[in-house]
């Protein structure tokens, strides 16, 4: 694409109404755990997901012995709520326009206290006992670590992230996608 030019997906087009969702922020946050074993932190990411609400949950080759619905850690039965998608591989559950984000403590990762969250965002986690595989390291838009000195257990790791989404859509400067102009702080300054 040329200099200047937009992306075809940005193009505006014109309106056929003039009327505006009445959703109080643009955007959503998907959570994705790659390869989970551990149904203890799989009911705990549940638990977050109807908590922070997010929009779905995405388990990528789940053990088999985890029994979703019934999980001690998730005593909302949050799957009621939220969906909840099991695939083989997370990255093919991302959603149109969607941007991945990796959250591994890696060496080059991006530091999650300065991270701007996307307006759309799929936060992807690894295993229990290993890290998120090259291939999805390498394909994710963005990498984000939580700047501590030993790895996080992992259903803590979700909890955090949702958090800081959560803390900086209060934040005008660092609010998820930059300026949205929907937010409920806008409509009363109005
Ligand atoms: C318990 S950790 C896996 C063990 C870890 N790879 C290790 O070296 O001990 C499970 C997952 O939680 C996430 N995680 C834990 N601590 C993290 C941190 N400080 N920053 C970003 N992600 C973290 C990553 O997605 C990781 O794959």
């Amino acid at each position: 694409m040329e200099d200047g030019q937009q992306h075809p997906r940005r193009r505006k087009r014109e309106r056929h109404t003039d009327r505006v969702s009445g959703r109080a922020e643009r955007g959503y946050a998907i959570v994705a755990l790659e390869n989970p074993t551990d149904g203890f932190n799989v009911g705990h990411t549940l638990r977050a997901a109807m908590c922070f609400d997010t929009r779905m949950v995405v388990i990528a080759r789940p053990e088999t012995s985890i029994d979703m619905g019934n999980l001690p850690t998730d005593p909302g039965r949050a799957w009621r709520h939220t969906p909840v998608l099991t695939v083989d591989k997370a990255l093919d559950s991302i959603p149109y326009d969607c941007t991945s984000v990796a959250v591994e403590l890696t060496d080059d990762a991006e530091d999650l206290v300065e991270f701007q969250h996307p307006e759309r965002a799929c936060y992807i986690f690894g295993p229990e006992n290993g890290s998120i595989s090259k291939e999805t390291l390498d394909r994710c838009d963005h990498v984000v670590k939580i700047p501590v000195h030993l790895s996080l257990n992992l259903a803590a790791t979700v909890n955090v992230v949702l958090y800081d989404r959560m803390l900086k859509l209060r934040r005008p400067d660092i609010r998820p996608g930059g300026n949205n102009p929907r937010t409920t702080r806008d409509r009363d300054s109005e």
